[in-house]
């Protein structure tokens, strides 16, 4: 398998704009209750809620250059090949449902985007649906960060311990 290799410049910058949008993002959702209600709350909630648009544009457009173009690199033969693309794949897939999840969260709520927009509560009469579909959010936004940190901890044992350069795939300057 060559590892020399990296992935091209739009997969690398796609690959690290989303990582950090996404930690933003659940730093930032973690954190809404702890702001006092009102212009505060709505103006952190509103900004998770644009980040959150922002990284499903983020999505479409890389999900379409890997597609369409992306660099493709090697991936070990056998068993462990298929473990680290199932493992992408359900990053990918766990990004996805989070974000669908999190618009669903929006319109069943309602929501006051920067006191600018209004998003009419599709239900007023049902906050237990609310409190799911707020929770189910939660749920794949913990599992996404879960997979992501035991991924970033894999590729980091790759470097270190492996020293078999796949790190440096998707991180060329590293020395
Ligand atoms: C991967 C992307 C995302 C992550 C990691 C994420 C993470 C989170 C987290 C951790 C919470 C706190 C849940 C709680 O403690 O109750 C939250 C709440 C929320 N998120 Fe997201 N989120 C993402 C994308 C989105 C998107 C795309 C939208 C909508 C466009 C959205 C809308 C919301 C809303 C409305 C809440 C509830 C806020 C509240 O309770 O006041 N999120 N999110
Ligand atoms: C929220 C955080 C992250 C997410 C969601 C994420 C997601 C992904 C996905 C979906 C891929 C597959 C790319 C493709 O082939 O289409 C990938 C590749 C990769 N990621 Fe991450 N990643 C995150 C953070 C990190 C961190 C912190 C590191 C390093 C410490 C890292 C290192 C890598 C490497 C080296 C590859 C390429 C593996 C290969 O060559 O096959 N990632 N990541």
């Amino acid at each position: 398998m060559t590892t020399d290799n990296v992935y091209d410049t739009k997969t690398i910058y796609y690959h690290w704009i989303s990582a950090a949008i996404i930690l933003l993002l659940w730093f930032v959702g973690q954190n809404i209750d702890s702001f006092e209600k009102g212009d505060p709350r709505v103006i952190v909630r509103s900004l998770h809620i644009t980040f959150g648009l922002i990284l499903a544009i983020v999505l479409a457009l890389r999900v379409s250059w890997k597609v369409r173009g992306g660099e493709k690199l090697p991936q070990p033969e056998g068993i462990q090949g298929k473990i680290t693309q199932g493992t992408h794949h359900l990053l990918y897939a766990l990004i996805g449902i989070t974000i669908l999840i999190g618009i669903f969260a929006v319109w069943v709520r309602g929501d006051n985007l920067f006191n600018l927009f209004t998003v009419p509560a599709f239900n007023t009469t049902d906050e237990d649906l609310e409190d799911n579909v707020v929770e189910l959010h939660e749920f794949f936004a913990n599992s996404l960060l879960i997979f992501a940190a035991a991924h970033a901890l894999l590729a980091v044992w790759h470097h270190k311990i492996l020293k078999d350069g796949i790190l440096k795939r998707m991180w060329p300057s590293l020395k």
